[in-house]
C-alpha cells in the first residue's frame, strides 16, 4: 500500500521515465491510497455482529434483528441506542441523564456511516431526548458534521424534534444532594442520608457490521455528571467517542471522555485493527496508549490510572472485542448466536485499582 505522497512521487517518476500509466478508476485510486474500497464492498460476505457497552444489552438485539432484516447498519444501531436514550431510569444517557453543575441536562452524540463515509454529531444539546437521531440528521441534511449548544437545538426543532424537560425527579434529587454536600460552610443543609449519589460518565456506544461488510458506529451520552456548563466529552467527537472505516471496522468507548479525546481512542483502535490487531488486541493497545497519555494528577503512585474507560470494537469480518482499564467490566454483543454480556479484557486487575 502506498501513502499519498509516495504514490504521487512514484507517478511523477514513471511519467519522467516516459511511462504513461493507465488512468486509475476512482475505486482503484482509492484502494491504492488507503487500502479501502469505495462504499459497499462488492461480493463481500461476512458475519453480522453488533457490539456495545453493557447498557446496550437490549439494544444490540434490536439492532441485530434489524440488520438481519436488511436495515442499514446505522439506522439499526440508532434504533438500538434510542431504547437507552428514552429510558428515564438510565441516568447516563438522554432522558433522565444526570445534569451539569447548574442542573441542566446537556447531551452529546455522534455517528459515522461506513458505506457513505459520512458523519454527524451534536454537543451540549438541551431538551431533545434522542441526540443520536439529531446527529444523524446533521449528517443527512447538512454539509456540517458537528452542531453544538443553542444552534444544535435550533436545528433539531427545525427538523421536527420535540422539546421536553429531560431532568427526571430522581436525577434532580441526585443533583440537589450533590450540590448540598459540596461545601460544609454554605447555606445548604447536608442531609446525612446514605443515598448513593451517582458520579458517572456513563454513555452508550454501539457498533455494527452487516453480512455485506457495511460498518457503522454511534455514541450518545449525557456526559460527565455535574460537569461545567458547556463541557463536551468524547462522545460527539469523531475519532474519539466512536469511529468507522468501512474497509476495517468500527470502535467506540465509554468512560472518562477527556482521556479518550487526548488519545483519539476510536480512530486509534480502528488503526490498530487496520494494522492486523484483533478487535480485543486493538482495544487493549488503545488503553495502553491512554495510560501513556495520562497526566500525573490522574495516576496513583504506582502509575495506575485513577479513572476507568472501556473500548469496544467490531471488525469488518464480524470479529468483535471489548476491553476495560480495570477487570470487571462487561460489554454487550449480538450475532447469530443471540444477545449476551461478555467480560471485557483488561489491563489491570480489580485488586490493583488505583486508590
Ligand atoms: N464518555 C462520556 C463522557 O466523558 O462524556
Amino acid at each position: 500500500m502506498l501513502d499519498r505522497r509516495s504514490f504521487l512521487e512514484k507517478s511523477a517518476l514513471l511519467s519522467a521515465m516516459g511511462f504513461m500509466p493507465r488512468a486509475l478508476s476512482a475505486e482503484e485510486l482509492e484502494r491504492e491510497l488507503t487500502g479501502a474500497t469505495l462504499g459497499t464492498t462488492p461480493g463481500f460476505r461476512g458475519r453480522p455482529c453488533v457490539v456495545s457497552s453493557a447498557n446496550g444489552i437490549k439494544g444490540v438485539k434490536v439492532a441485530y434483528d434489524q440488520i438481519a432484516g436488511g436495515t442499514d447498519t446505522l439506522d439499526a444501531i440508532i434504533a438500538g441506542v434510542n431504547l437507552v436514550e428514552l429510558d428515564p431510569n438510565d441516568q447516563s444517557v438522554g432522558l433522565g441523564g444526570l445534569p451539569n453543575e447548574e442542573g441542566v441536562v446537556q447531551l452529546d452524540a455522534s455517528c459515522m456511516h461506513g458505506p457513505t463515509r459520512r458523519a454527524g454529531a451534536v454537543g451540549c444539546l438541551e431538551e431533545i431526548a434522542t441526540p443520536s437521531l439529531v446527529a444523524k440528521a446533521v449528517m443527512d441534511y447538512t454539509t456540517h458534521v458537528l452542531l453544538v449548544g443553542a444552534g444544535a437545538k435550533k436545528f433539531a426543532t427545525a427538523m421536527g424534534f420535540k422539546t421536553q424537560n429531560l431532568l427526571t425527579e430522581k436525577s434532580r434529587q441526585d443533583w440537589l444532594r450533590w450540590k448540598s454536600r459540596l461545601n460544609r460552610n454554605d447555606n445548604w443543609l447536608d442531609h446525612d442520608d446514605d443515598v448513593k449519589i451517582n458520579w458517572t460518565h456513563g454513555t452508550i456506544n454501539m457498533n455494527a457490521v452487516s453480512a455485506a461488510g457495511d460498518v457503522s458506529s454511534v455514541t450518545t451520552t449525557s456526559g460527565l455528571a455535574w460537569k461545567l456548563d458547556g463541557r463536551l466529552g468524547d462522545s460527539p467527537i469523531h475519532g474519539a467517542g466512536q469511529y468507522t472505516d468501512n474497509a476495517v471496522g468500527a470502535a467506540g468507548s465509554t468512560g472518562l471522555g477527556e482521556m479518550n479525546i487526548k488519545t483519539c481512542g476510536g480512530f486509534l483502535t480502528v488503526e490498530f485493527m487496520r494494522n492486523g490487531a484483533t478487535p480485543e488486541q486493538a482495544a487493549l493497545k488503545t488503553l495502553e496508549r491512554m495510560v501513556h497519555m495520562t497526566e500525573p494528577r490522574l495516576l496513583d503512585d504506582r502509575g495506575r490510572p485513577r479513572y476507568d474507560i472501556q473500548v469496544y470494537a467490531v471488525a469488518k469480518d464480524g470479529r468483535y472485542g471489548g476491553a476495560g482499564m480495570y477487570e470487571g467490566a462487561s460489554f454487550a454483543v449480538c450475532d447469530d448466536t443471540g444477545p449476551r454480556l461478555e467480560k471485557c479484557a483488561y489491563l489491570f486487575k480489580a485488586a490493583d485499582r488505583a486508590r
